[in-house]
């Protein structure tokens, strides 16, 4: 039976997680340099997991500094099957309050000082990026999220900026005015690399805050975030364990999206050129 091996990339606020057996720590070397921290490996029941914190123990990244490619490189060399986000977010929208979990589905990448591709002069490689999550995996996590106990709105775009810094006003109204849901600083280019890496990904995003867009509340500032951020920690790791109760006994197959082969019509180099490249 092929087995679910969950990657869980924590973000602000969720460093470690409950509830796994046979917990082990790997540190993993890649060519892109070492991952934000180690990871950890666990299981509930036959549902395997593996952990990684994406600002390091101690939030010592900075959402620039997140070293994107070798943590979605490490949780390949792990054996991850998929990989679960799990981010906090501003809202966009009134109806997104702080505390629900938004399971994104579109993205509008406004980074500007990432590592964004595994490929480059040399191998040149354009995967699809016109429905960037794995529908399967929102789905379920979305599921396991509602089980938890926690509002969930299915859909969601997801506005990635570079930060560090909060958004001026005129760039929250901006954003909203692009139909964009939530605002975060991390889940680009993270979610491009785990497409070229063939890994099925999914965002789970938390509501911190109302960004700086609504007259009736303060704009966000990290007492806010800080604020909310542990019962949506506390909604997360809850959520997981019930993830993994939906996927007890379910063999895995591959993503209806066919993600696991998606470089199969990526690759543009030809392939004497590739050989000349090794
Ligand atoms: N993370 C949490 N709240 C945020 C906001 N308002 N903007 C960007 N990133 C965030």
């Amino acid at each position: 039976m092929s087995k679910w091996v969950i990657g869980v990339i924590g973000g602000s606020g969720l460093y470690d997680v409950d509830g796994f057996e046979d917990v082990d720590t790997m540190r993993i070397e890649t060519p892109w340099g070492d991952p934000s921290d180690e990871l950890t490996t666990g299981r509930i029941g036959d549902v395997h997991f593996v952990f990684l914190p994406r600002h390091g123990r101690g939030h010592r990244l900075t959402p620039t500094h997140v070293p994107y490619r070798a943590n979605i490189d490490a949780l390949k060399r792990a054996g991850c099957t998929d990989v679960l986000s799990i981010s906090a977010c501003g809202s966009l929208r009134e109806r997104y309050a702080p505390g629900d979990f938004v399971m994104v589905d579109q993205f509008i990448d406004r980074t500007i000082s990432r590592e964004k591709s595994f490929f480059g002069p040399g191998m040149v490689a354009h995967v699809s990026m016109a429905d960037p999550v794995c529908e399967r995996l929102s789905q379920l996590a979305g599921d396991a999220a509602e089980k938890a106990g926690v509002t969930v709105h299915r859909s969601g775009t997801y506005l990635a900026m570079e930060g560090p810094q909060f958004s001026s006003r005129a760039e929250s109204f901006l954003y909203r005015q692009w139909e964009c849901d939530v605002i975060g600083m991390t889940n680009m280019p993270e979610a491009k690399l785990a497409r070229e890496a063939e890994l099925p990904y999914a965002t789970m995003a938390m509501v911190t805050d109302y960004d700086c867009w609504r007259d009736a509340t303060e704009a966000v500032s990290v007492a806010n975030v800080l604020e909310i951020m542990q019962s949506n920690t506390a909604a997360a790791k809850k959520a997981l364990t019930e993830l993994a109760k939906l996927l007890s006994g379910v063999p895995r197959t591959n993503s209806p999206q066919a993600i696991e082969t998606c470089l199969d019509y990526a690759l543009i180099t030809a392939p004497d050129a590739r050989d000349a490249n090794l």
